[in-house]
């Protein structure tokens, strides 16, 4: 079949947050971009994620001018709880580090960045099909697909991104890559309800059923987890079993108890974490879940993935604008910085709080241990309230 010929400056493959972003701050810095995806605009926007900002993640938002929607429908979270024992233990970010969090979820996010592409005619083309990289180590490399009204483009480009999610094709051209895994014997089950928050902040639960999130959305729609085995069935699950094994979970001497109300989602979320290396291959640029995967527990994804992104715009305007294409070079060492901490982070936080079946009773005490001196130490609480809120940008 004929394909139309075309050509921009950057090519990116994933209209995600990390995608859209990108393409939001290239446009900000005079560089044209064309974002492709397979995924039509209602998918991603019906697609449930994660729900907290970090600071510099909400800064991001707002100071480049993709929208300030966050500071007036999102709410400022300025700690979390941690239960343990039956106990609640408050990790006060601003009295530690001066720093809050943004209950604000990806979908709105996602929904901003979309909106602040179109409002500047941003090229983003939704629900493609048979999308292909090709010559990633040449001058030139090109972004093939197939468009929602059935032609065949080829866009030749300066340079691709692969922002392409977890389960990216474009991270396969990074030839000799190297892929770092951890699989977790866990997942979360994670339900949406109408109900009131029943909390003013985010209760992180270590039980000895196992680990249980409240989180929230809105002032009618709360987001809970509870860890549950990855093979777990949701049908196997009714409403009052769910609540039990939540009222179960958070029960203790203070005679907390949850709010409950209709239940309109339930999903099983897998649980790992990943890291491809390096983040670059020639004139190809991998940025958010492409290149790495966190386990939920810390909310760093889509905070890494705006982190990312930073760099690469920064990076690829020093390439291109100013003719350094030694810039690149950079890139992976910047980004994995980072990267790093924060899967240190999220593994941290994940085994701080799951059970994990084999336990024996040391690993137990030693758990309830280790959450005592975070929770009991303002060092230890620091460490938590400098990750959680995220380490700054740049
Ligand atoms: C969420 O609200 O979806 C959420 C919040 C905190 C996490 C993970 C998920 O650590």
């Amino acid at each position: 079949m004929p394909r139309t010929v075309s050509s921009t400056t950057v090519g990116i493959v994933g209209g995600g947050p990390a995608g859209l972003m990108l393409s939001h701050l290239l446009h900000v810095a005079g560089i044209e971009s064309v974002v492709i995806d397979l995924r039509t605009r209602d998918e991603i926007e019906h697609t449930h994620r994660a729900g907290i900002l970090e600071r510099d993640s909400v800064r991001l938002l707002v100071e480049s001018g993709v929208s300030d929607r966050v500071l007036r429908e999102g709410h400022e979270h300025s700690g979390i709880d941690l239960r343990f024992g039956g106990v609640s233990h408050r990790i006060d970010f601003q009295g530690l580090v001066g720093a809050s969090t943004w209950l604000y979820p990806q979908t709105d996010v996602f929904v901003d960045l979309a909106d602040a592409r179109l409002r500047d005619g941003g090229d983003v083309r939704f629900g493609v099909t048979e999308t292909s990289v090709v010559d990633v180590t040449s001058d030139r490399p090109g972004l093939l697909f197939t468009d929602a009204d059935g032609v065949a483009h080829e866009v030749r480009c300066d340079v691709l991104v692969g922002a392409d999610g977890s389960r990216s094709m474009t991270r396969l051209s990074v030839a000799g890559r190297k892929e770092y895994f951890r699989q977790y014997p866990f997942a979360w089950f994670g339900i949406l309800c109408e109900a009131p928050p029943s909390a003013p902040l985010l209760i992180y639960t270590r039980s000895d059923r196992g680990f249980a999130l409240i989180s929230q959305r809105t002032d009618r729609v709360q987001r809970m987890y509870f860890q549950c085995s990855p093979e777990e069935a949701v049908d196997d699950w009714p409403e009052d079993r769910i609540w039990s094994e939540l009222q179960a979970r958070l029960a203790g001497e203070d005679g907390f108890t949850l709010k409950e109300g209709r239940i309109f989602e339930k999903t099983v979320l897998p649980f790992r974490s990943y890291v491809c290396e390096p983040m670059r291959h020639g004139n190809l640029l991998l940025a958010g879940d492409a290149a790495h995967t966190v386990p939920p527990t810390g909310a760093k994804g889509l905070n890494l993935a705006l982190a990312d992104v930073r760099v690469l715009a920064e990076v690829l305007e020093r390439a291109l604008r100013k003719n350094d294409r030694s810039a690149l070079d950079d890139y992976t060492e910047r980004a994995l910085a980072r990267v790093w901490r924060a899967q240190h982070f999220s593994y941290w936080m994940t085994t701080m709080l799951h059970s994990i079946e084999e336990s024996s009773d040391f690993d137990v005490r030693r758990q309830l241990g280790e959450l005592d001196a975070v929770a009991g130490s303002r060092a230890g609480a620091t460490y938590l309230a400098e990750g959680y809120t995220g380490w700054p940008h740049g």
